[in-house]
């Protein structure tokens, strides 16, 4: 990939007038400082998409969108970063000179590369093996579970042979040496020798969003554990940003997407004519998995085990969905246990049925919590109260979270002053009462570090908006919440700049959401200049929840470099930092001075 320099980009972009160029693709009308037009991102019939020249911003309110002229152009012409800012060049008539890309990321460059062709020669090896006489175990395994020829080839499935070195000989051979054979994750090298890490299993290739293959996956034919062995993380293996099957899902024109939590029942449900189904890899759904969804739908259909631990995963993946403004139902799919065994059971056609009659993914949670409790009894029944306020909290939108409210009273007859009076109760204090959070204590004992930045970030992303909204605050927050208290991409580069930009006096959101070259990032970049929450609540209450958040964010900042602490000559600092933090009067800062 060619590599340019971040005066070269800006000279670009400012080159672009935004307005110019998305007029050139949308048709857009003046309404007040800004232009609308309809989203060209998403079906719709009334404009929510709003480009603001000041800003060099488009956003749009309806499905997510946004960023600066080199985002949309990567996304209305799905090129890469370096495309789109080649493509605004020539327009503008800029000669651009790719640079020599710096070692380090030239490397990685060619590592990643390097990857890509040893996975996809160790994709076609597995598949030739499953068609060869060595793979007849695994072809007769994958036709018992009632896949097609056509299905095995659709999807790459292949099979590992008995034998702990096949795929490691065979790349040998092909002069792959150990130290980029270490970083493919397929094997297990060291002093003893080289072992694949896959034998006897069938395999399933994991292909990201242009069908390259990134991992794979492995399941014994029988009852040994572990039943799926996957591919560790690599240099190209992210798991939280890759789903199953979107590579086929994100070609069809269909309203919705299917998410369930097995490969087979990807796989499963395509043959079975669903090709809108996804997985998330084996792991929890996540907010990156989310976003990439909303970039072709926004609703989800939820196939999750009707398990106990089927039912938990859906609790988590709802909220994350809504955050990333996707509306989830449920697929209910008893007496069945996966969409894999629904329709082998019933058929496709009932299948159907069930997607057309799936559960609205609201009263599937207020249906949960009104069953954990006995609202006979006045203490149970103040919780159920709380339960659905908590919920309720996780719509931002006031329009929809109003008429949730509305229909929830309705449905359990709840007094709605009541909980209305809970919701502004718990909307004050956002932060920490937002579904991410809820998550967060969910999940606590597990995956406690991981977690905890999901809520961070969001934590970061709140005050970072506020600070763009209300620039007169930056004076008092800086002195408080430093750039090095942000931890973690894009949060702590986008404090970094915004920081500078604002002691200079300018902010250009443009040149920031510009630094970063994955559209998805710059999608969450644009959205903190954009989400107008501070507007949405009085001056007291804004007040309030800006002095929450600084304070979790500093805590979470010294309990960090505490923890990681190397120099003991920096431990007076954080326990005086950390006392500061105890007497808040002097940390305070005040709206009205903003
Ligand atoms: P399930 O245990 O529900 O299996 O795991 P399944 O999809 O129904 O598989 P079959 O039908 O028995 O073949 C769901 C998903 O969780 C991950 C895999 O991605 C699997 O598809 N998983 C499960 C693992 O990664 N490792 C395991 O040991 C089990
Ligand atoms: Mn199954």
């Amino acid at each position: 990939m060619p590599w340019y320099t971040e005066e070269q980009i800006e000279e670009v972009r400012a080159a672009n007038d935004i307005v110019n160029v998305i007029g050139s693709y949308v048709k857009l009308k003046r309404s007040g400082g800004s232009y609308t037009g309809l989203c060209p991102f998403h079906n719709e019939k009334t404009p929510s998409f709003s480009v603001n020249p000041a800003r060099q911003m488009y956003k749009c309110f309806g499905c997510g969108a946004g960023g600066s002229v080199i985002t949309f152009v990567m996304e209305y012409e799905n090129y890469t970063f370096p495309e789109a800012l080649e493509s605004l060049a020539e327009r503008a008539g800029i000669t651009l000179k790719a640079e020599e890309a710096d070692g380090y990321h030239k490397e990685q460059e060619s590592i990643k590369m390097k990857l890509l062709e040893i996975n996809r020669k160790a994709g076609s090896f597995y598949y030739a093996i499953l068609k060869s006489a060595q793979g007849k175990t695994g072809y007769d395994y994958l036709k018992s579970r009632g896949l097609s020829d056509e299905t095995i080839r659709h999807f790459g499935l292949g099979y590992a042979g008995q034998g702990s070195m096949n795929l490691y000989n065979f790349l040998k051979h092909e002069g792959y040496s150990d130290d980029i054979l270490k970083e493919t994750g397929l094997f297990k090298i060291d002093e003893r020798g080289a072992y694949d890490k896959f034998f006897n299993r069938v395999i399933f290739p994991i292909m990201d969003a242009n069908s390259r293959v990134i991992g794979f996956g492995g399941r014994v034919m029988g009852d040994a554990k572990p039943k799926y062995l996957n591919s560790p993380e690599t240099k190209l293996f992210d798991k939280s940003r890759n789903l199953f099957g979107l590579n086929y899902a994100k070609l069809g024109k269909n309203k919705n997407m299917v998410l369930c939590e097995g490969y087979m029942d990807v796989i499963a449900l395509h043959q079975a004519g669903f090709t809108n189904a996804v997985a998330s890899l084996g792991t929890a759904f996540t907010i990156q998995q989310a976003g990439i969804i909303k970039r072709y739908t926004d609703e989800v259909l939820l196939t999750y085990d009707s398990d106990q631990a089927g039912q938990k995963a859906a609790l988590r993946a709802i909220p994350i969905l809504r955050q990333a403004g996707i509306n989830a139902r449920i697929i209910h799919m008893e007496p069945y246990k996966d969409p894999d065994e629904f329709i082998k059971g019933l058929g496709a056609d009932e299948f159907k049925n069930r997607m057309d009659n799936a559960e609205n993914s609201f009263f599937f949670e207020t249906g949960i919590a009104r069953k954990e409790y006995d609202v006979s009894d006045p203490e149970q029944n103040t919780k159920f109260y709380h339960a659905v306020a908590k919920i309720l909290l996780e719509f931002e939108d006031k329009v929809q979270r109003e008429n949730y409210l509305e229909a929830a009273a309705a449905k359990y007859s709840l007094r709605r002053d009541d909980l209305k009076s809970l919701v502004v109760r718990y909307g004050t204090s956002m932060a920490a009462n937002t579904g991410i959070a809820r998550i967060q204590e969910d999940t606590r004992a597990k995956a406690k570090n991981r977690k905890e930045n999901q809520g961070i970030s969001y934590s970061y992303k709140l005050l970072l908006s506020l600070i763009i909204e209300r620039p007169g605050l930056y004076k008092q927050i800086k002195d408080i919440v430093q750039v090095k208290d942000y931890f973690g991409e894009p949060y702590s580069e986008v404090a970094q700049m915004l920081y500078r930009q604002l002691d200079a006096g300018e902010v250009v959101p443009a040149r920031i959401i510009n630094h970063f070259s994955e559209a998805d990032v710059q999608n969450t970049v644009a959205d903190m200049f954009q989400t107008g929450f501070a507007a949405e609540l009085g001056d007291e209450e804004l007040e309030k929840a800006l002095n929450e958040l600084v304070v979790r964010i500093k805590e979470y900042s010294i309990d960090k470099r505490t923890r990681e602490l190397t120099d003991m000559n920096e431990l007076k600092g954080l326990i005086q930092e950390k006392k500061a933090l105890q007497t808040p009067a002097k940390l305070h800062i005040y709206l009205k001075d903003g």
